[in-house]
């Protein structure tokens, strides 16, 4: 794992947008995405820029059960308004949030996915670890699959909506074999509260209660922060 860490988080944007360029460059036309407060800014920036997208195929890490398209805290509305309404793909996939049948809908992007193959992942990381939406203790080799939301994470994510209530209980997310078998991970993680899981993380402590340790065994993650080491605080 290589690590970049930025006293400017404006610069720590601006290599992410620099090495999603040079993936590009080098051939990358499957894109994995995330959603997320620190996906913000790099799709703002993005946006400003003349990358073309529109030969490559995006595939979404996860997305809510219960809420259509068009509801503003869908991922499918917030990818629309973050990022393919000015840089649009040639197809981008989400996975469908209104399925009648949850494990068909988890094996129909499970398969979609498999077909595309990704070379490019970008992740966030949850408080707990989670990446996407696989929360501790799932299995390092899970596929597209259903979930049942931490109650942490529903917080977390409560400020996006009026109130706690109206966050879903559940999810679809690509599992963590999905996503370890991009070619390159850029895994982004600001602020404060990602200070704890992220030193876990750096420690290589290869545990399935923190999820994003599995990317200690990939061969190609980048992993770009804000949050300066201890000592150097
Ligand atoms: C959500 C998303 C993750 C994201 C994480 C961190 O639960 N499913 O993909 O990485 O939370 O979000 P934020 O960037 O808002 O801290």
């Amino acid at each position: 794992m290589i690590i970049k860490r930025f006293s400017s988080v404006d610069e720590l944007y601006a290599q992410a947008v620099a090495t999603i360029v040079e993936a590009k460059q080098n051939g990358a036309t499957t894109f994995g995405l995330a959603t997320g407060g620190t996906m913000e800014p790099l799709y703002a920036k993005i946006c400003k820029t003349d990358i073309d997208f529109s030969d490559c195929t995006s595939f979404n890490l996860d997305e809510y059960v219960g809420l259509e398209a068009t509801h503003e805290q869908s991922y499918a509305y917030y990818m629309n308004k973050h990022l393919f309404h000015q840089k649009p793909f040639q197809a981008s996939y989400l996975p469908n949030g209104l399925a009648a049948d949850p494990l068909e809908e988890a094996a129909r992007y499970e398969a979609l996915l498999q077909q595309h193959s990704l070379d490019f992942q970008l992740l966030g990381i949850g408080q707990n670890g989670h990446i996407g939406f696989n929360e501790p203790g799932t299995p390092f080799d899970s596929l597209t699959h259903l979930v049942t939301l931490e109650e942490s994470t529903r917080q977390a994510n409560a400020r996006f909506f009026s109130s706690i209530d109206e966050v879903p209980t559940h999810a679809y997310t690509m599992g963590i074999q999905s996503i370890m078998r991009a070619k390159c991970i850029l895994l982004i993680a600001v602020g404060e509260t990602k200070r704890d899981v992220l030193q876990r993380v750096l420690a290589l402590d290869y545990t399935e209660d923190v999820p994003a340790s599995a990317l200690s065994k990939h061969p190609n993650v980048i992993i770009l922060t804000d949050l300066q080491e201890e000592e150097n605080k």
